[in-house]
C-alpha cells in the first residue's frame, strides 16, 4: 500500500545524464584521501559536474550560505596557490615533528607512518601542482559547529562525486594561518569563513577501501556504549586502530 501510494505521488526521476561510474555505497565505502595527483587538467565539464554535487549538498533551512571558489590556472590563483603551498609546507614541518613521524617505526623506511610522511611530504612539495584547489566558504552565522555543518556536507559530495569521475582529493585544514591573506587576494568577504582547503586532480595511486575502526565501537544501541548487536560490517572490512580508541 505504501509502496504503492508512494509510486502514484512521486514525479517521475528524470533520467540520470551519464550512468554513475561507482555505485553509492560502494563509493561512500572506497573514498580515500587523495593526495598525490597527475599533472593531468580536470576538464571543465568533469569539474562542473563535481561542483554541481558541491552544490547540491542540504544546508541549514536550504539557506545555501556556502559558496565553492575554484582555483585553477589564473593569475589570482597560482598566487593563491603558492600562498597555500607555504602554507601547507609548514603546516607538515610541525605536524611531522610533533607527531613524530621520524621516531619509532617511522625509521622503517618501508612502514606505513614512514610511508604516509613520504607521501605528505610530496603533497606539500608540489601543491602548486595540483590541478584544482577549492576553497569551500560558508557564511558565519552561529560559528562553530552548526555553520561547519551546512558546509562539510557539501565538501563530501564534493569529494564522492570527484571520486566518481575518477578524480581523487581531500579535505585539509592547513590554509588557517593564511586565511586573512588568501580573503584579501581572492576578495573574499569578511563574513566569510574558508571552511577547507580542497586539492583535487588525478590520483597517481588509487582508492580503494578505507580503514577505519570497527563498526561495533563507533556505533552504540539505547544508551553510550551499548552494544549495536545488530550493527553489522559486510564480511572483509579492514580496519585500522589510528586515533585514541573511543570510550
Ligand atoms: C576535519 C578534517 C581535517 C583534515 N585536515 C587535513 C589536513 O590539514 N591535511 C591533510 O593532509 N589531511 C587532512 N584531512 C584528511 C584526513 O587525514 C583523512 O581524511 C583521514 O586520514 C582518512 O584518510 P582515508 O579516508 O584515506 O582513510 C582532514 C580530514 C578532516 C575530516
Amino acid at each position: 500500500m505504501t509502496g504503492r501510494w508512494i509510486t502514484a505521488n512521486l514525479k517521475p526521476m528524470p533520467e540520470p545524464t551519464q550512468s554513475p561510474t561507482v555505485e553509492l555505497l560502494e563509493g561512500l565505502a572506497t573514498t580515500r584521501a587523495i593526495r598525490r595527483y597527475t599533472d593531468d587538467p580536470i576538464p571543465d565539464d568533469d569539474l562542473a559536474k563535481i561542483l554541481f554535487a558541491a552544490t547540491r549538498a542540504p544546508t541549514g533551512s536550504n539557506r545555501q550560505n556556502f559558496r565553492f571558489l575554484v582555483l585553477r590556472d589564473g593569475e589570482v590563483a597560482t598566487a593563491a596557490k603558492r600562498l597555500l603551498g607555504e602554507s601547507f609546507r609548514t603546516g607538515w614541518a610541525e605536524k611531522r615533528s610533533t607527531d613524530g613521524y621520524e621516531a619509532g617505526s617511522g625509521q622503517d623506511l618501508s612502514s606505513p607512518k614512514a610511508r604516509m610522511a613520504a607521501t605528505m611530504q610530496h603533497f606539500v612539495d608540489n601543491f602548486e601542482r595540483t590541478p584544482v584547489v577549492v576553497l569551500p566558504c560558508i557564511r558565519v552565522r552561529h560559528g562553530g559547529l552548526i555553520d561547519g555543518a551546512s558546509i562539510y556536507p557539501g565538501c563530501q559530495n564534493l569529494l564522492l562525486a570527484a571520486r566518481g569521475l575518477g578524480y581523487g582529493g581531500v579535505l585539509t585544514g592547513w590554509h588557517s594561518p593564511v586565511e586573512a591573506d588568501l580573503r584579501e587576494l581572492c576578495a573574499i568577504p569578511e563574513d566569510h569563513a574558508i571552511a577547507a582547503t580542497i586539492p583535487l586532480g588525478r590520483p597517481q595511486g588509487n582508492h580503494g577501501p578505507v580503514r577505519r575502526r570497527p563498526m561495533s565501537e563507533l556505533v552504540f544501541d539505547d544508551v553510550w556504549g551499548g552494544d549495536a548487536s545488530w550493527a553489522i560490517e559486510p564480511s572483509g572490512t579492514q580496519h585500522t586502530q589510528a586515533g585514541p580508541k573511543p570510550t
